[in-house]
């Protein structure tokens, strides 16, 4: 059983430095390009047999230390009645923008309104059989509500955080509904095997900190207190661009904060005092330099890091469409050449 991926998230000593990669199944790899030639993205995800072959990918190629289910932080929120398509980012058909649109989203159990995730999961907890372990993910409730707001992707996400100003108990309302939403669907993701969670918070970073204290934090609090706690699965949070965040977000109570490649390691280590694991942080775009210089990046990181348990490496946000097979497999080989001391 390859277990460094949990013992680093438990801070517990490793023999050398787990590492997985966000988005490491998806564009950049030809078999998943030849995958959704025959099938649309969102068929990938409702299709546990396809969402699976998806998520086995990177690791035919490469030893990574963690699986990710194959899926999308949007995909629960169609047990909320949100239309949903992807072109290739998301777009809803009716976004929510006032009291009564956040009121008409219905709440339904993850357990029914996503099955194939967790069929998916159990099906990658049989096929993998102790090798790796899987993670199992979802949205925090600020990123979900911004797409929700905004309707697709924009720079800035104005919507969100006008909602925010103008109609704060609106804004609250729709986080605490989908905290419990996500809550519930994490719980199901658990009793289906995952092993691991993320909560990814890939626009928390747009707010101030005391905006992301007064609203957005309680959140994240009630989403995780929801959780069930015993089983010992680790939640790792990740705020991209959140280095203003860092220290408020050791309140949320996870195990691990994902770092994007703006804070050094060693710094985020100084700045939570050594009271979670840290995940991250090379920078997806050093990929795109030669294979040496991807080495010793990755290699910088590492060092940056240190002995101390508690680093799980990753890069400091998703890996592009259009990276190098090369690099990928010069950060592996960096890494996996990389032996810790256990002491
Ligand atoms: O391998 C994995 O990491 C698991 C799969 C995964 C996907 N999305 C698949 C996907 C995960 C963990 C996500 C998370 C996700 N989705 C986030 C958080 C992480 C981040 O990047 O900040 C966000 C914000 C989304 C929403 C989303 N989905 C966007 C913005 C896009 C388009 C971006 C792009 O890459 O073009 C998607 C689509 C999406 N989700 C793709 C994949 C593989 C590309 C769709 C395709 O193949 O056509």
């Amino acid at each position: 059983m390859n277990d460094r991926f949990l013992r680093a998230c438990r801070r517990e000593p490793v023999d050398r430095t787990p590492l997985w990669i966000m988005r490491q199944a998806g564009r950049y790899l030809p078999e998943y390009r030849a995958l959704k030639e025959r099938h649309d993205f969102l068929t990938l995800c409702r299709t546990p047999e396809l969402a699976v072959e998806a998520t086995l990918q990177p690791l035919r190629r490469f030893p990574l230390d963690a699986a990710i289910v194959f899926s999308d932080i949007m995909i629960p929120l169609e047990a909320m009645g949100v239309e949903l398509e992807f072109t290739p980012g998301p777009h809803i058909a009716r976004p929510v923008r006032t009291r009564a649109d956040v009121d008409a989203l219905t709440p339904r159990p993850a357990e029914e309104a996503t099955a194939f995730v967790g069929e998916a999961l159990r099906m990658l907890r049989r096929e993998l059989d102790g090798r790796t372990p899987v993670i199992g993910f979802c949205g925090a409730p600020f990123t979900l509500a911004a797409y929700l707001v905004e309707g697709r992707g924009r720079e800035g996400f104005g919507g969100v955080k006008n909602l925010m100003m103008r109609e704060p108990a609106t804004f609250v309302a729709l986080l605490d509904k989908l905290a419990d939403q996500m809550a519930d669907y994490l719980a199901f993701q658990v009793r289906s095997g995952a092993q691991a969670l993320q909560l990814f918070d890939s626009w928390a970073g747009l707010l101030a900190p005391e905006d992301y204290r007064t609203y957005v934090l309680p959140s994240l609090q009630r989403l995780v207190r929801a959780l069930p706690h015993e089983g010992g699965v680790p939640l790792i949070y990740f705020a991209v661009d959140g280095n203003h965040l860092l220290e408020d977000s050791l309140a949320i109570g996870a195990d691990v904060l994902g770092l994007c490649w703006r804070t050094p390691v060693s710094q985020a280590r100084r700045r939570t005092g050594g009271r979670v694991a840290l995940q991250g942080n090379l920078d997806p775009y050093a990929l795109f330099a030669p294979p040496d210089v991807v080495r010793a990046r990755a290699q910088a990181v590492l060092d940056d890091a240190g002995d101390a348990p508690g680093h799980v490496m990753n890069l400091g946000h998703g890996i592009l469409p259009e990276t190098p097979i090369a690099s990928v497999e010069a950060l592996v080989e960096t890494v996996a050449g990389a032996a810790r001391r256990t002491s």
